[in-house]
């Protein structure tokens, strides 16, 4: 009796060949395009101490209350698969005193996080995020930069249809005294409201905004906006991301409803979407934090960043087919025995010293077989060995030459510098 399959858990997937070579394209842009505006990779553990996120992401929120694969380790340890990059990147400038380092720091990273979501086509439990964090500025420049290069970076991987959205959260204070009077403005119009926003008053009543129901959409036309509620100095900051991104010619819109998942956000928010993608249409989104290395137990020190998901920049960008990079040399035999296949592995070794992709016979084909092997992985160059006789075909010109073993290599290389 065969053995039950194992299967990947729900809302995990397997990275295969052509994925992986997508993903390394993501990998080579976010390097080129963060590495020039003087971003440096950083990587964190993927499992923190809970109380990480339990202090910066937030009690109330959804990623805390609902989703973090928490468990506790042989030791008794309360650990947490991170579910998000920036308290561990913040733990880790503090940890390693990069206060010190000539501030801005600015960090990337391209890492996977966990998340028990409900599954579905762009929302995975382990999902991949490419992301920045710079550190310890709080000037408003750092803001449009941060925004610019994101813009920049789905631009430069083909992501379709984007559109970004950002507002102001000021400070917690504001944000406080914004809740209370808007939590007042829809009391004093409950019996407008529908059933299910006037239940939420209390707990959250920013909900309102995003409501369908006809009497609350009224309601919320006329209600307070926070980014009216700033004050001065966080107003001012808005005004000269604002401005900074009208010189960037980068179009935006200004939502005063945007809310981020996450609580440690103070001051600017945004967040890119694409009309390429479903229900999940959130590509990209981050802020300032300049709170949070303060609750870490850290001076105060301003910061800002962003998070796009990996999979959903792969689902929004123009699928190109992606093939096998091509092999340079295929080695081949027409007889098959010790000494030629010791023969094989010397010349594949001998050629990748050199720079050359060769790939070598494996699978026991027929000579005629092998020799479609060499056309399927586009092979310019042909081997085969015969004893110990090589026969070297150009498979352009279709001219075949028999050389000594140690000649063939150095033929091959001087062809090449030839075409
Ligand atoms: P976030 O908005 O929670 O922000 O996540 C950023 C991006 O990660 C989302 O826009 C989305 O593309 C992707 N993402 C999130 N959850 C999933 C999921 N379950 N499956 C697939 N993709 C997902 C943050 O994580 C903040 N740390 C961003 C940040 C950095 N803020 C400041 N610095």
């Amino acid at each position: 009796m065969s053995s039950p399959r194992i299967q990947a858990p729900r809302g995990t997937h397997d990275v295969l060949p052509d994925d992986a070579t997508r993903r390394e394209a993501v990998e080579d842009v976010a390097r080129r395009v963060l590495g020039a505006a003087g971003y440096r990779r950083i990587e964190t553990p993927a499992f923190e101490a809970t109380e990480l996120f339990r202090r910066t992401v937030g009690e109330s929120t959804d990623i805390v209350q609902k989703e973090m694969y928490t468990f506790e380790d042989a030791g008794g340890r309360s650990l947490t698969l991170r579910p998000e990059g920036t308290a561990p990147v913040c733990r880790a400038y503090l940890e390693h005193g990069m206060h010190k380092l000539p501030q801005p720091v600015k960090l990337w990273y391209l890492s996977s996080f966990f998340r028990y979501e409900r599954a579905q086509a762009g929302r995975q439990r382990q999902f991949w995020q490419v992301g920045t964090e710079a550190i310890g500025s709080d000037d408003p420049a750092l803001d449009a930069e941060s925004i610019v290069l994101l813009a920049e970076l789905l631009d430069a991987l083909g992501v379709r249809d984007v559109r970004l959205r950002i507002s102001s959260l000021g400070t917690p204070q504001t944000r406080a005294a914004y809740r209370e009077e808007l939590q007042a403005y829809l009391r004093a119009h409950e019996e407008r409201l529908s059933e299910e926003v006037r239940a939420r008053i209390d707990q959250n009543p920013l909900r309102a905004f995003d409501a369908d129901h006809p009497g609350t959409r009224e309601v919320m036309a006329g209600a307070p906006l926070l980014p009216d509620r700033l004050d001065g100095d966080d107003a001012e900051h808005f005004a000269t991301v604002r401005a900074l991104l009208d010189d960037a010619g980068l179009a935006y819109e200004l939502d005063p409803t945007l809310v981020r998942g996450l609580d440690y956000y103070a001051r600017t928010v945004f967040e890119f979407t694409s009309d390429a993608l479903g229900a999940q249409s959130g590509v990209g989104g981050g802020g300032r934090y300049d709170g949070l290395i303060e609750q870490l137990g850290g001076p105060p020190t301003p910061a800002v960043g962003w998070a796009a998901g990996v999979e959903r920049i792969l689902l929004a960008s123009a699928q190109q087919p992606v093939g096998q990079p091509a092999v340079t040399v295929f080695i081949g035999f027409r007889t098959d025995h010790a000494g030629s296949r010791a023969l094989a592995s010397r010349l594949a070794h001998e050629a990748r010293r050199t720079g050359l992709a060769a790939q070598m016979e494996l699978a026991g084909r027929s000579p005629k077989g092998q020799r479609k092997q060499a056309d399927r992985l586009g092979a310019r160059y042909v081997l085969f060995i015969d004893d110990l006789d090589v026969t070297l075909e150009d498979t352009e010109s279709g001219e075949q030459t028999e050389l000594a073993p140690d000649a063939v290599i150095p033929a091959i290389l001087r062809g090449r510098q030839l075409s």
